[in-house]
């Protein structure tokens, strides 16, 4: 034990006793506490613990609820036993806020060769209301001692400690302490918590990362990643987003092997702890939440730059990585200087930490976390070489640089109050990621690439029955983490970008500082938001608007009917991918399915001058006639689809458009065509609008040579692709598709262009179609370059040509021998982001044994990492070979996937969704509902898992919807031979 006891000599503390392995439960004692019944239930738990060196369950219930909560003694590993998996939904999950954390004084040391920690704290807490109970958070946790003492933190050490118990609650994630005397209103006391925990085989909470040496041998690290609910499996916390505090971290580390510590704040002193260990002690932090502090302990080495602030000091910025792969960090540094420097000028607020470190972990789960001056992300999200890395691995780490870093001011500075409000976090982050990227970049375009990284993924979710408004009561952990998802996200950043476009830039910008500013340092809900936009516009509801795009899920589809050149007839209706969804109940919504909609619009006569109406969710119709005049020859509605609204014309309409394209396309801007190209496609596919009309919106894309409408149409072909897979005319399909893409094929060749991203991008986009609708010259090349590199696998192709070589190669080898080269480039490669390229290929195979055998191969962690093994398996399924091979694996493994990963796993459940995406039988379906009637439990899953059965329902219907009409038009086509 590291630890001294004598800090925590408490009178009665109860040092766990029913640490077995092997637990069983010998007796179930219903406690009901009451307030005033508390010696009785000191007594009870005091029994209870005595008698229990073999009983590891009891049930309670609590006053904070009527439910019973199962109560467990401390467990022996990070994953305890828990008796009830699916929590009674009448369980309250709060934290009763009668008591707040002031100062979390943490101690932790990790042991890296064992993979166990141990850790010891004193938390200063406020009590608001007298009590004797102190109510936080712990989860996986060996709970070793108690104590609480009057007055604050220091003063335990001499203090006159109180007579508690503790008792753990796994449902809740409770660590409860009963203490005899009642704690006093508006007192101040101290709670010291020892405690340990594993490290080991996990990927949150304080988890053990490896990577391999040169030499081969193996490196640990000791790092955390705590959002939303995982900080109380590293320390007992009030693990809520509003209850921040200030900590004063200390960490422990092995001498040798150049370790060295990090977390949020610079160090004070770095001294020997004994012979074997050092002691890094760190400067106390501002006041933030739990969620946000991290602690790393590696050996890890870094470069930095300076960061010249506009308002607030200078500091440096340092990014972290592997020794060996230090030369990769510099790119996210300049990235990382050049969006915190414009954000500090944009939010016009200093940056409060005297430090802002980014390190790469080689083991973790999602892309990256904002922890407030310690930004970890996943390897491939982080580290750029040029020899290796492709313009879309650039473009995602400038993307997730800007993402994270935009957290330091909306979320970290600002937090929301409680999940529910989750999209001002990553909404707003994801959103203001575009501007800050197009600060540093601006020839990237990122601008307009908000439509096919954001905007176009989520109308497709939001146009389903599975969707969810953006605030969204959320009350246990499994909901909280299902929250992160493309609504959060995307639909956030989204309404946030409309917001801005019909505010102003200045308005929206100052609205946002004024924001920032009166909430710092602490949280805030959506109405907070709102309060300070619409302060400063009188010409609009600003909070009237906005909240009919946050309070009801579902997208409106804006229809435009011509009444005479210089009248249109506006009507709008919730829009539904599969049309038959329409006669769904409209009383789940606080608005009836209408919103307030900013309609813009433009026409052939006035491309600049915007005219900007407002559709208000009470009329029924809406009649524009501003600028139109009888020789308006077409009009364009949703400028730069800034609005988050689709639009749908009549077939004339959408003719005189496509027309308009053909002749010239500079009429529109990229985004504008991509906007028109997306929702022709959608409109279709919903059966809203003819597909000939689609079809031949096409037609102008023999003009096209922007990214952004080629990457929203190649999109379009290869979803048609997998959806007419099956169906007789399927080849006449493909030779449709491969005519569109001939012409551009040739004009961007295999080529990178030195220094023109949006190019390189753009080629890409087309390699990828052609050779995904089957273009032979396309997939001939591929073969032909794949085959020189597995002669010569040091002489790699061109970064950005890897993926598309080694899959389509892959995919068209039918020699086993080949596919084992290429697995075993795949084991040996060190570097994250082409070893992605290497599995993602790998998974490309058409022998059903090999994929099998991959399959196999993939579930053992030291071939495939915990952390790309969902991308891995998702991958083979995307593969029509595969598909049914994986499901096959998944419906036969899941308890032991639960038990690996667990149900609160984030992306467990969304592989449900990704696996069964291009199902459309009837006979999937009842495979689907069987499954998951075997396993009711879905954890984090189950709004994935409605969504899935909502896509394979959409699937048969659009199949048999559409299949005669597009095999008619592919038929009747004119052929230009
Ligand atoms: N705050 C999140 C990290 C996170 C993700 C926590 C999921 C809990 C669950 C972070 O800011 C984030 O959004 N990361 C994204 C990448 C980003 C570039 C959109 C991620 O990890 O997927
Ligand atoms: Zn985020």
């Amino acid at each position: 034990m590291f630890f001294g006891l004598s800090a925590l000599g408490a009178k009665l503390v109860f040092v766990a006793l029913g640490l077995t392995t092997t637990a069983f439960v010998i007796s179930t004692i219903v406690v009901a506490v009451e307030k005033a019944d508390l010696q009785d239930d000191l007594d009870a738990c005091r029994n209870e613990l005595l008698i229990s060196t073999t009983t590891t369950t009891t049930t309670v219930a609590t006053t904070s609820s009527s439910s019973t909560a199962s109560v467990t003694t401390p467990p022996t590993t990070a994953t305890p036993e828990v008796t009830e998996t699916t929590p009674a939904p009448e369980i309250d999950y709060r934290l009763p806020g009668n008591i707040i954390p002031d100062v979390y004084d943490l101690h932790l040391n990790p042991n890296l060769e064992s993979g166990e920690f141990t850790g010891q704290q004193t938390i200063t807490i406020n009590v608001l209301e007298a009590t004797n109970e102190i109510i936080l958070h712990s989860n996986g946790l060996t709970i070793l001692e108690v104590a609480v003492a009057e007055g604050p933190g220091e003063s335990l050490e001499h203090a006159n400690k109180l007579e508690v118990i503790f008792k753990l609650d796994t449902v809740r994630e409770f660590l409860i302490v009963f203490v005899r005397e009642t704690l006093k209103k508006d007192e101040v006391y101290t709670l010291d918590v020892k405690f340990e925990g594993v490290m080991l085989g996990k990927i949150v909470g304080l988890y053990s990362s490896s990577y391999s040496k040169p030499d081969g041998s193996k490196k640990w690290i000791a790092t955390s990643k705590f959002e939303p609910t995982y900080a109380r499996q590293a320390f007992p916390c009030f693990d809520e987003p509003a209850m921040k505090a200030k900590f004063k971290v200390t960490l422990y580390h092995p001498k040798t092997d150049d370790y060295h510590a990090l977390s949020n704040m610079n160090i004070l002193e770095t001294t020997d702890y004994d012979d074997n260990t050092m002691m890094t002690v760190f400067a106390q932090s501002v006041p933030m939440s739990t969620y946000l502090s991290c602690f790393i302990v590696s050996d890890f080495e870094f470069m930095s730059k300076p960061i010249i602030a506009e308002f607030g000091n200078d500091f440096e910025m340092k990014v972290y990585a592997t020794p060996d792969q230090l030369e990769k960090v510099e790119f996210a540094l300049d990235a990382g200087v050049g969006v915190t420097q414009y954000y500090i000028s944009y939010f016009q607020i200093e940056y409060p930490l005297p430090k802002l470190d980014m390190v790469a972990i080689p083991d973790f789960v999602s892309g990256a976390m904002e922890h407030w001056g310690l930004v970890t992300f996943r390897e491939t999200a982080l580290l750029y070489h040029k020899d290796i890395s492709s313009a879309i691995n650039k473009q995602r780490i400038g993307s997730t640089v800007a993402h994270e870093l935009a957290h330091m001011w909306f979320g970290n500075l600002v937090t929301m109050k409680w999940w529910n409000d989750l999209w001002l976090n990553e909404g707003f982050a994801t959103y203001i990621s575009y501007k800050g990227l197009n600060a540093v970049y601006p020839e990237w375009g990122m601008l307009d690439q908000f439509l096919t990284s954001d905007l176009h993924d989520v109308l497709k979710i939001d146009a389903t029955l599975a969707s969810h408004p953006i605030v969204q009561t959320v009350e246990n952990p499994d909901q909280i983490t299902e929250l992160f998802d493309t609504i959060t996200y995307s639909k956030g950043a989204s309404i946030i970008r409309m917001l801005e476009s019909f505010v102003g830039g200045e308005i929206f910008k100052q609205g946002v500082t004024n924001y920032l500013k009166k909430f710092s340092f602490s949280n805030a809900v959506t109405d907070d938001f709102l309060t300070e936009i619409a302060a400063l516009v009188s010409e609009v509801d600003v909070k009237h608007v906005m909240e009919t795009f946050t309070l009801q899920m579902g997208v409106p589809v804006v229809e435009v009917k011509k009444i005479s050149n210089t009248q249109y007839k506006l009507t709008q209706k919730r829009f539904f991918s599969n049309p038959s969804d329409e006669q769904g109940s409209y009383e789940d919504s606080p608005f009836n399915y209408r919103w307030y909609i900013p309609i813009t619009y433009f026409t052939n006569e006035n491309k600049d001058a915007v005219e900007t109406v407002w559709f208000d969710n009470k009329d029924t119709e809406l009649i524009i006639s501003n600028g139109l005049s009888s020789t308006t020859e077409w009009v364009k509605f949703n400028k730069d689809q800034m609005g988050y609204y689709r639009v749908n014309y009549e077939d004339t309409v959408w003719q005189d458009l496509a027309r308009a394209l053909d002749t010239n396309i500079d009429v529109m801007s990229p985004s504008d065509r991509g906007h028109l190209l997306n929702d022709v496609y959608a409109l279709a596919d919903a059966t809203q609008l003819s597909y000939d009309i689609a079809f031949d919106f096409m037609d102008y894309l023999q003009h096209e040579t922007e990214f952004v409408p080629w990457t929203i149409a190649s999109s379009a072909l290869i979803t048609l692709r997998n959806r007419l897979r099956r169906v007789d005319y399927y080849q006449t399909y493909l030779s449709f598709a491969q005519g569109l893409l001939a012409e551009i094929y040739g004009t961007v060749g295999w080529v990178p262009d030195e220094g023109n991203h949006l190019k390189n991008r753009l080629r890409i986009v087309i390699l990828e179609a052609a050779c995904a609708l089957g273009y032979e010259p396309c997939l001939a090349e591929a073969v032909r370059r794949f085959d020189e590199w597995i002669a010569e696998p040091s002489n790699r192709p061109a970064p950005d040509i890897r993926t598309i070589v080694y899959s389509y190669g892959i995919a068209a080898t039918e020699n086993e021998a080949t596919w084992n080269k290429v697995w075993e480039l795949f084991l040996s490669e060190t570097d994250a982001n082409e070893k992605a390229k290497l599995m993602s290929a790998l998974a490309m195979s058409k022998m059903p044994f090999i994929l099998q055998k991959y399959i196999d191969l993939a579930w053992e962690e030291s071939n495939v990492r915990s952390q790309d093994y969902f991308s891995c398996i998702q991958s083979i399924a995307a593969n029509p070979i595969g598909e049914t091979l994986v499901w096959d694996y998944v419906r036969e493994k899941w308890p032991a996937l639960v038990d690996r990963f667990g149900l609160n796993e984030r992306y467990l459940g969304r592989m449900i969704p990704s696996i069964t995406g291009r199902f459309a039988s009837q006979i999937k379906l009842d495979e689907m509902q069987t499954f998951f009637e075997k396993y009711p439990e879905a954890g984090a899953g189950a709004a994935a898992r409605k969504q899935a059965i909502e896509t394979v329902r959409n699937n048969i219907q659009w199949l048999e919807g559409n299949k005669e009409i597009i095999g008619q038009w592919l038929k009747n086509r004119p052929t230009e031979e």
